[in-house]
């Protein structure tokens, strides 16, 4: 290991071993920040992350943190890193909630449900971003119980930052619906969702620091009942929704262009009025979009 002689002096050996100047950087201030200065130890730890990154471990995981929307989020093994795809999606919830508020009578008062939340990033996001003059609470739900630590993380530094919104989380463990009191049942006024999406077929064209280090249970899903590959999991949230939502309640769910049709079908089957698509920033078709 090069001796630290301050951190700038291992940049050109950190960005050759991790094959990007930028990276380099990132990984020298999160270890200088980590260590508090620049000396041995900070040289150490950012040969330690350089390492694990040169090994092909995905830059997020090695920091440990990533930014969503005005978040900082822990990330690690146990859930997806957030994409800037879904930052598209909150946009999206965050309008129909926002809409919502604004025709009901008196002080509003509404609650939402993000199912599958992962690290936290849509379900933190809202509660962050849905004007405090807004009554909104929103239920955070995942079946693995290792992406709900990573979440209450996340809960507990948003809380820490922001204690107005202390009250509006929770977290529950549990498989899509199954997961909410049963009292919130034809309640809802969002339910907004990120689900696996990916074929399982197509998991070996999967980028390798995917497919070999995001959680495969965030990522694939089977077939769906509508023969489209990838969409079992999303024409379960589709069809729930349709239970779980009250009149007038908004549906966002994250999709493959590819599955937009389908799951404009499935919602249009589960009852909902209003029926659309919405794109990403890219332009491609990303997210169902539907009001019951
Ligand atoms: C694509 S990830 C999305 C994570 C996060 N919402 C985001 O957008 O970054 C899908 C999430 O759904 C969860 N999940 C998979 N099957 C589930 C089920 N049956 N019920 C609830 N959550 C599930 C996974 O554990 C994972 O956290």
């Amino acid at each position: 290991m090069p001796e630290a002689g301050g951190s700038c002096g291992i940049h050109s050996e950190v960005a050759a071993q991790v094959g990007s100047s930028r990276e380099a950087t990132w990984i020298i201030e999160h270890a200088s920040r980590e260590t508090g200065g620049d000396g041995p130890r900070t040289a150490e730890l950012a040969w330690e992350l350089a390492a694990r990154r040169a090994a092909g471990e995905p830059l997020q995981y090695v920091l440990g943190t990533w930014s969503f929307r005005n978040l900082e989020l822990a990330v690690d093994r146990r859930v997806l890193i957030p994409r800037p795809e879904t930052e598209q999606v909150v946009e999206v919830a965050l309008r129909h909630v926002i809409r919502m508020a604004s025709e009901l009578p008196f002080e509003p008062s509404l609650v939402g449900v993000d199912l599958g939340t992962g690290s936290g990033a849509i379900a933190l996001s809202l509660a962050a971003e849905v004007p405090t003059s807004v009554g909104w609470e929103i239920w955070a739900t995942d079946a693995s119980t290792d992406a709900l630590d990573v979440a209450r993380v996340n809960v507990t530094t948003l809380v820490a930052q922001r204690p107005d919104v202390a009250d509006r989380v929770h977290l529950v463990q549990g498989s899509w619906f199954a997961a909410l009191p049963g009292d919130l049942m034809g309640r809802l006024d969002l339910v907004v969702s990120n689900p696996p999406y990916v074929a399982t077929h197509e998991l070996g064209d999967l980028d390798p620091e995917v497919r070999e280090w995001e959680p495969r249970s965030a990522l694939v899903a089977p077939r769906g009942a509508s023969g489209v590959a990838g969409m079992a999991d999303i024409e379960s949230v589709i069809a729930g929704a349709g239970r779980w939502l009250r009149p007038g309640g908004a549906l966002v769910v994250e999709l493959d262009p590819r599955q937009a049709y389908a799951a404009v079908d499935a919602a249009r089957r589960a009852g909902f009025a209003k029926v659309g698509t919405a794109r990403d920033l890219a332009g491609r078709l990303r997210m169902l979009e539907a009001v019951r």
